[in-house]
């Protein structure tokens, strides 16, 4: 099963609720609590991601530089088979039940530093990767009141359940911003957007 058959064969419910959608997918699904731009003092952002593939890790040191954000990558206690088709398999499961996955401590973070976060996460089968789920989980109380703004990247499917259930992880807490979903074959080619979605919601002085 390549990652063509995977968007194909996605199960019935991530199907519905990807086709279902009459208005943008994005803002169906945002969850987003607070619009416009927030001013950011230099220094003061964060990018925390998981990638599997590469095309998270790309956005997130994209999304970094442009913000002069510092750039922290959350790991898998267990990483997850390196094989398409067995990830998929064991990753199901876990994203389906709203499972967490033991994560690794993250070096050097410490929250109290940043005013503003922004995560980055793949999107599996219809949401965000369980080791995001874990962090987010994990960092809720030191997440409130930042400027929280989620980003993912997927393989076909939009935003899906991404923002929503990350906002719902997260909290009324955080200030959530609008999330945003970009297409990862084509995130190499993405940098202009990648900006663009910082600059939309943040000013950095
Ligand atoms: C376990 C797994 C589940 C996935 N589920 C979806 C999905 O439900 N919808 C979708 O559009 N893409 C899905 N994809 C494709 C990825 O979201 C896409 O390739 C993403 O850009 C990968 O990011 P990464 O390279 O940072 O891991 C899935 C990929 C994997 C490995």
């Amino acid at each position: 099963m390549n990652r063509k058959e995977f968007i194909k064969n996605m199960g019935a419910a991530a199907s519905a609720m990807t086709l279902g959608l009459g208005c943008s997918k994005e803002a169906a699904a945002s969850g987003a609590v607070d619009s416009g731009k927030t001013v950011v003092p230099a220094g003061k952002a964060a990018v925390v991601y998981f990638s599997w593939s590469g095309n998270t890790r790309f956005a997130a040191e994209t999304i970094a530089k442009k913000a002069g954000a510092t750039l922290f990558e959350i790991k898998a206690e267990k990483p997850y088979n390196s094989d398409f088709n067995k990830c998929c398999d064991e990753a199901k499961p876990e994203c389906y039940g709203k499972k967490l996955r033991a994560i690794k401590p993250i070096e050097g973070l410490d929250l109290t530093k940043y005013d503003a976060v922004f995560v980055g996460t793949p999107d599996w089968w219809g949401t965000m990767a369980p080791p995001v789920r874990t962090w987010v989980t994990q960092n809720k109380a030191a997440l409130k009141d930042k400027t929280v703004c989620i980003f993912q990247t997927h393989g076909g499917g939009g935003m899906e359940r991404v923002g929503r259930e990350f906002a719902e992880v997260v909290g009324d807490a955080a200030k959530v911003l609008p999330p945003k979903a970009f297409p990862g074959s084509s995130i190499k080619s993405a940098t202009k957007a990648l900006e663009a979605f910082v600059t939309d919601r943040i000013t950095v002085k």
